[in-house]
């Protein structure tokens, strides 16, 4: 692959022209220089195959050797080559070679999964439109298992009309009603030890671990209380406090009130007890916490996500392969518990598929958009330490349970530099920001370094992908999705020129503001 074209001026000793004097002149030569990166071997017969190209080069070509350019007819049959190496099963159409538009670009899907991928370009490059066209292909496969995080809901078209590509849930918002199937929620007790403190302990408080410590003690009482009153004793003996077991948050609320009023006896006449007074603003903020509608998906969900059993439909609603493809809204949550809603639900998933047989799983996929907000490479809080954890394990670890990143950001730079190392496959959109390019760079081996200086100059929907998944890291102009995700950017200037503002419209924001949903 070409790298560079340089022209310089070079002197040079004239040794068969000397001067009369017998000094030998320099003369000012022009030198063109190409500088390639050698991909790969193609061999017209190779054993008993014929026509191979195997990625590396293992020969190499000597000085003064001829190239050629390869074009036209010629690179069509090359990728096409590549294509057919491909089982046709696992192919993943992305687009067609910019080289090229006549060759189409060939992913391997297995490859693309396998070891975890991020799709990263500014804002406005294409990601939206590459995540639904590669779900648009993978709709095509008989049990498609991906889930797709979606932070603004931008990805709704694809759940609505005759043929959606994918089935479409809604972290419950204020303005949901219990009954709306897509309704999403995630009760209190499904939060292990650390992200409920994470969620309502306040680190500075100087009675901080005499909360979270009666916290682990009633959580873990109650959950036994309840498992015995259903008669689960098989589970009551070998559950942890960070099992998902229901237990009541009105009990758990009046237990650490009792606490924090306790008097026991005293010498002479009643005392405070031990944790008296101690517990006074830990309790004001889980009950402020339980009466803000916004966190309604976690304090207020129908009674039927108490039940012990209730789990059990969720694992099948978001795990199942029968709804093929899902689509999770989590743009009405608020952004301050934004990281640790995404990171138990991507946690409850990974652990649930964890413990399904070995034999039983289907590999599954993340999507994970916008993934700076709850990836970050410096977390500020407690909160975000919990999420990224959970991800940071999938990264580590989730290749060998067959659950699988593609990491989706606009910012790579502000992305968790654990989860983008694990990443084998990159499809990098125009970049313009330098410390996104350094970060794509550093991901890349040297040799393709030239290449990554195209990433600024990429047009909309023109990628760099790199990776095992195609044979060869190329420039590919990737279809546009049949349906396409509401993301579309305004034409501002157009626009001003032609829709005008309704006063009633501004009017109906301010009230959908105030109830936290919209009509
Ligand atoms: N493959 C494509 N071909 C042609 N146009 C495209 C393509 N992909 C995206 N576009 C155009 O670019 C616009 C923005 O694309 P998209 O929503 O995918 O950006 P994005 O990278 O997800 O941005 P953000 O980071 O802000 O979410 C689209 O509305 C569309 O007009
Ligand atoms: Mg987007």
């Amino acid at each position: 692959m070409l790298d560079r074209v340089t022209r310089d001026l070079q002197e040079e000793a004239l040794l068969e022209n000397p001067d009369d004097d017998g000094t030998v002149p320099l003369e000012a030569r022009q030198r063109d220089l190409l500088r390639v990166v050698l991909l790969g071997t193609y061999r017209e017969v190779d054993g008993t195959r014929r026509n191979t190209f195997k990625r590396g080069a293992d020969s190499y070509p000597l000085v003064e050797s001829p190239c050629w350019v390869i074009d036209g007819t010629n690179l069509q049959n090359l990728m096409g080559l590549l294509t057919q190496q491909l089982d046709p099963e696992k192919q993943l159409q992305l687009g067609t070679f910019v080289a090229d538009s006549a060759a189409t670009a060939v992913a391997d899907g297995d490859r693309l999964f396998q070891r975890h991928a991020a799709l990263l370009g500014s804002t406005g490059s294409g990601k939206s439109w590459s995540v639904a066209l590669i779900l648009e292909r993978a709709k095509a496969l008989s049990f498609p298992n991906l889930i797709v995080f979606d932070m603004h809901g931008e990805y709704s078209p694809l759940t609505e009309g005759q043929e959606p590509i994918a089935q479409g849930f809604r972290i419950a918002g204020p303005g949901d009603s219990d009954s709306d199937s897509r309704s999403l929620y995630l009760p209190w007790w499904l939060l292990n030890q650390e992200e409920m403190q994470a969620l309502l302990l306040d680190r500075s408080e100087s009675n901080a671990p005499n909360q979270a410590a009666r916290l682990t003690h009633h959580v873990r009482e109650l959950k036994l209380a309840q498992l015995e009153e259903a008669g689960r004793t098989e589970v009551a003996g070998r559950f942890t406090v960070d099992s998902p077991v229901p237990f009541s948050l009105i009990d758990l609320i009046a237990r650490l009130e009792d606490d924090d009023t306790e008097m026991v006896p005293g010498a002479r006449s009643e005392k405070a007890g031990p944790f008296n007074g101690r517990l006074t603003r830990f309790v004001a903020r889980l009950k402020a916490r339980t009466e803000d509608r916004r966190y309604g998906f976690m304090f207020g969900p129908p009674d039927e996500a108490v039940g012990y059993d209730w789990l059990h439909g969720l694992a099948k609603d978001l795990l199942g392969t029968k709804q093929g493809i899902k689509i999770i809204d989590f743009s009405e949550v608020p952004s301050d518990v934004l990281p640790i809603v995404v990171g138990v639900l991507a946690r409850l998933l990974y652990e649930v598929h964890f413990w399904t047989a070995k034999d039983k799983r289907t590999p599954i996929t993340f999507v994970c958009d916008e993934a700076h907000l709850y990836l970050p490479a410096s977390v500020a809080d407690i909160a975000e330490v919990r999420a990224l954890d959970s991800f940071e394990r999938i990264a580590k670890e989730g290749r060998k349970y067959g659950i699988s990143l593609l990491v989706v950001s606009q910012r790579p730079s502000d992305v968790s530099r654990t989860v983008l190392s694990q990443c084998n496959n990159f499809i990098a959109l125009r970049l313009t920001n330098d410390q996104d390019q350094a970060v794509v760079k550093r991901l890349m081996p040297d040799s393709m370094e030239g290449i990554a200086a195209a990433l600024p100059l990429l047009d909309v929907g023109e990628a760099l992908v790199l990776g095992d998944a195609l044979v060869l890291p190329t420039r590919i102009r990737l279809d546009t999705p049949s349906i396409k995700p509401s993301s579309a950017t305004k034409n501002f200037w157009t626009e001003w020129n032609e829709s005008e503002v309704q006063d009633e419209d501004l009017v109906a924001a301010v009230e959908a503001m105030r109830m936290q949903s919209r009509p």
